[in-house]
């Protein structure tokens, strides 16, 4: 595989195979993800269709493939969360260390800021030394570190969530946009910032 800069668009319902197949072997051989089924692409194919209604999913494509994804959701369901999200990235093992997964969130906080979202959160379950590092470097800090949450190929693990402004404290918040009522330049100049 040649190492050409990746370009970052929305996803599609088309990419769901590609995305479960870089997601498949975190859920079969590693405790990153706490699911214990790997979803199918037609699984995956909602998941998508049911985030672009509200959040961004942002693929990096390259040397022909999808290299890699990050996505948001709610962060909790009651009302006054609305302004926080959860937000992952998930990169191809072969593609990995090539600067792909800072790309992808830093393009994802670009559109989350333009919706209006004020927090992302993101647990990592421990240790992760590379999502650690990727989480530091885009500017998450660490909240703190629940022990056992969850148990899966017959160990507990620990996992960390950190935590990353997505814009300056202010005044009051607007609503947050609706990914799909957002001007598709505003989307465009943070895919290609
Ligand atoms: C975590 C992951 C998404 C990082 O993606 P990536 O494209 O390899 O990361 P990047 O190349 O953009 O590197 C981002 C930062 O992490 C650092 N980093 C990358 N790989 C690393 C490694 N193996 N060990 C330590 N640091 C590492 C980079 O040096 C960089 O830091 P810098 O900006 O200070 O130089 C990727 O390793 C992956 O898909 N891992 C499996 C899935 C996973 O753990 N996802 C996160 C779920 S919480």
């Amino acid at each position: 595989m040649s190492s050409s800069e990746p370009r970052l668009r929305l996803a599609t319902a088309a990419d769901a195979g590609a995305i479960a197949e870089i997601y498949a072997p975190i859920v079969q051989s590693t405790a990153i993800s706490f699911e214990e089924v790997a979803p199918t692409a037609g699984e995956m194919r909602g998941r998508i269709e049911k985030t672009l209604v509200t959040y961004p999913w942002v693929v990096a494509d390259g040397d022909g493939a999808v290299l890699g994804y990050t996505y948001a959701g709610r962060w909790r369901e009651r009302a006054a969360y609305r302004w926080s999200v959860e937000v992952t990235a998930y990169v191809r093992e072969t593609a990995r260390g090539r600067g792909i997964g800072g790309a992808l969130y830093r393009a994802l906080f670009r559109i989350l800021e333009a919706q209006g979202f004020h927090r992302a959160f993101a647990g990592i379950t421990l240790p992760n030394a590379p999502s650690v590092s990727l989480h530091r470097s885009v500017g998450f800090t660490i909240v703190g570190v629940f022990r056992d949450p969850g148990h899966k190929f017959g160990v507990w693990h620990d996992v960390g969530w950190y935590e990353r402004p997505i814009e300056a404290d202010g005044g009051p918040p607007h609503e947050p946009i609706p990914l799909p009522q957002l001007a598709g330049s505003v989307v465009t100049a943070a895919l290609q910032a």
